[in-house]
């Protein structure tokens, strides 16, 4: 069986952050896997070979961890994300608890009048920025509140976050600068997110209940708040401001949401495929495998690139094109697929439903003024979007 090709090319350098699309293009162009020479990681580009390695995780397995470099795969060993069943199903039924549709119909309401005084009061302002003003207000006000962290450090979130994330890539100055502030968010996981400290009736403090009636041992509680410490803010603020950016950048797009607001779910997921908030995590891969009539060898690290698979003209036509109407983009990987699709994303498709569906009934255009780009070794969003509304 053939092997992977071989490339040179590198996709953490500031200038592959910023615009990432040719290099995936490249990638897909050589092959359903190929080895990246610089990192000693294959990558998967292609839709197909993303989907297979999702929907396989005896082969393509959590459990080692999936990120790109072993500090922090050691270091998140004991939570759902880097987790294979069948622990993975026991930590998954504790994390899902607060999250599922059921339970999240609840906050609906709230979530949607919140959403609704808070659009009002910045359409008022005529201008904003999206990135922070808009994006930030739900997931920091209500979801930060509902996983109940303590509020000594609670502030710090929204530095520890993104840090988190930059440390998922390989060793490079990034993920080295990130591994120091990443080490606070651990000792607060360790030493505050513990019982007592912790809000009564919280999604944390319902990690240590679960411990309490003996589904998971007491030493696994901390590794599990980064579960929801991690991801429940930059990904659904950075999904949301590149919301507005695309809306802006694609007026005749919003005219469509603004005619037909029932549009919004299925543009959510285009979004989410055009300008994917996760570009990619890894796995590791427990034995030799085919990916497209090519060979991956048994303990490879294998890189499943969401955003390329999101891109890939053999699965999209006129995939680089934002259209709130295309047909199957339910079908994007921007949410992972198989045992770890994401277990936040009825909640943020709550949050940022609530968001476009307040502007559609006070917004006719978003004039785009300055933007800037977070450079982050695995997530793709933006520091500042100012806008003006009209
Ligand atoms: C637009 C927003 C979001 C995006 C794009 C996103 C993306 C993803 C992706 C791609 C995965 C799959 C990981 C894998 O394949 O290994 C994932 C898993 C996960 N997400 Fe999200 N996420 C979002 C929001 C959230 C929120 C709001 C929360 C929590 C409140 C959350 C919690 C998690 C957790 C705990 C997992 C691990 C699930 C498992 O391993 O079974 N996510 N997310």
């Amino acid at each position: 069986m053939p092997k992977a090709p071989n490339s040179d090319l590198e996709l953490y350098t500031d200038a592959a952050l910023t615009d990432p699309y040719p290099i995936y293009r490249e990638l897909r162009d050589l092959g359903p896997a190929v080895f990246l020479r610089k990192y000693g990681l294959f990558v998967l580009p292609r839709y197909d070979g993303v989907r297979q390695a999702l929907e396989n995780w005896q082969i393509f397995s959590s459990a080692r961890g999936v990120s790109m470099n072993d500090t922090m795969n050691e270091a998140l060993r004991d939570g759902l994300l880097c987790s294979d069943p069948p622990r993975h199903d026991v930590l998954r039924k504790i994390i899902e608890k607060p999250l599922t549709p059921r339970a999240l119909s609840e906050l609906r309401d709230r979530i949607n009048s919140e959403a609704e005084a808070h659009v009002d009061r910045l359409v008022a302002r005529g201008s904003f920025d999206a990135a922070t003003d808009l994006a930030q207000y739900l997931p920091v006000t209500i979801v930060s509140e509902l996983v109940g962290l303590p509020d000594d450090g609670r502030e710090r979130m929204l530095e520890w976050a993104p840090a988190n994330f930059d440390c998922f890539g390989p060793m490079n100055p990034r993920t080295e600068r990130a591994l120091t502030i990443v080490a606070e968010m651990v000792n607060y996981a360790f030493t505050q997110c513990v019982p007592g400290k912790l809000k009564p009736g919280g999604w944390a403090a319902m990690i240590w209940e679960a411990a309490d009636r003996g589904e998971i041992a007491k030493e696994t509680c901390p590794f599990l708040m980064n579960d929801y410490m991690g991801p429940s803010l930059d990904t659904t603020i950075f999904a949301t401001a590149n919301a507005i950016m695309l809306f802006a950048q694609h007026p005749d797009q919003w005219d469509l949401i603004r005619q037909n607001p029932a549009l919004i779910p299925q543009a959510i997921n285009e979004i989410v495929r055009l300008e994917t908030p996760i570009q990619h995590f890894s796995r590791y891969v427990t034995q030799q495998v085919a990916v497209d009539g090519v060979s991956l060898p048994q303990g490879a690290r294998a890189i499943v690139l969401y955003a390329s698979a999101n891109r890939d003209e053999r699965k999209w036509n006129d995939a680089e094109v934002f259209n709130v109407m295309r047909a199957g983009t339910a079908e994007h990987l921007a949410f992972g697929f198989g045992e770890h699709v994401c277990v936040g994303s009825h909640l943020a498709r709550m949050e940022i439903r609530a968001l476009l569906a307040a502007l559609a009934k006070r917004v006719k255009r978003f004039e785009l003024g300055k933007t800037e780009r977070v450079l982050n070794n695995v997530l793709r969003g933006l520091a500042k979007c100012e806008v003006t509304v009209h």
